[in-house]
């Protein structure tokens, strides 16, 4: 059975991120994947330090909230991220998240080490703007591809949704739902 990470990033609860989540964690469960929600404004995740222990060890010597997300993060094949675009980019939490991660970067580039698996390890995104700008999700789709690979995982899709503001906003398209739901499918499906 796969397991599947689903981490959310908006500080919102029951926001437009969340709703999407949860719609791909339905999708994701109806096809038999065993999921996990983290909620990060829920967790206190310390921002990286620099102090760069992980170049010898591969592991992060700051004990928090990330410590058990670590190994759940490398006994999952699928993650799915989700947050909503702040200032072009994810969350502070998302980001505090995806910088905690640089362990797993140097554990692949500097110590050569991979994370052994039977099934591809995939990685997904859901973000939601406000705004509609054709350039909005540049900058972070970026910021994510590189954050999975750091956790060598293939970034295999995302869900990028323009002009949604307000709270429960997104439950007035239920095509984005539908959208959502249908990825959850796709990353809980070998
Ligand atoms: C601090 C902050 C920064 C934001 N920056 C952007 C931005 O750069 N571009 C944009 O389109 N929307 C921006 N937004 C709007 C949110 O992305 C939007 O309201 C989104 O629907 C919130 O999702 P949520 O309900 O899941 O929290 C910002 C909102 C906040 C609170």
């Amino acid at each position: 059975m796969l397991k599947l990470l689903a981490v959310q990033g908006s500080p919102r609860k029951g926001g437009n991120t969340e709703i999407l989540l949860d719609e791909a964690i339905r999708g994701a469960q109806d096809v038999g994947a065993q999921v996990k929600k983290v909620e990060l404004r829920l967790l206190h995740i310390t921002p990286c330090l620099e102090i760069y222990a992980c170049k010898k060890t591969g592991q992060c010597p700051i004990q928090d909230d990330m410590t058990a997300l670590y190994s759940e993060m490398e006994s999952s094949q699928r993650l799915i991220l989700a947050s909503p675009i702040f200032f072009y980019s994810v969350t502070a939490h998302a980001k505090a998240f995806i910088d905690r991660c640089q362990a797993g970067w140097a554990r692949r580039y500097v110590l050569g080490r991979r994370i052994e698996s039977a099934v591809e390890r995939r990685g997904a995104f859901i973000a939601v703007g406000a705004t509609s700008g054709k350039r909005l999700f540049e900058g972070v789709k970026l910021t994510v591809k590189y954050f999975f690979d750091a956790l060598d995982m293939v970034y295999a899709e995302d869900l990028l949704i323009r002009g949604i503001d307000e709270k429960g906003e997104i439950l007035k398209h239920p095509e984005h739902l539908q959208t959502a739901y249908d990825l959850g499918r796709r990353m809980g499906t070998p």
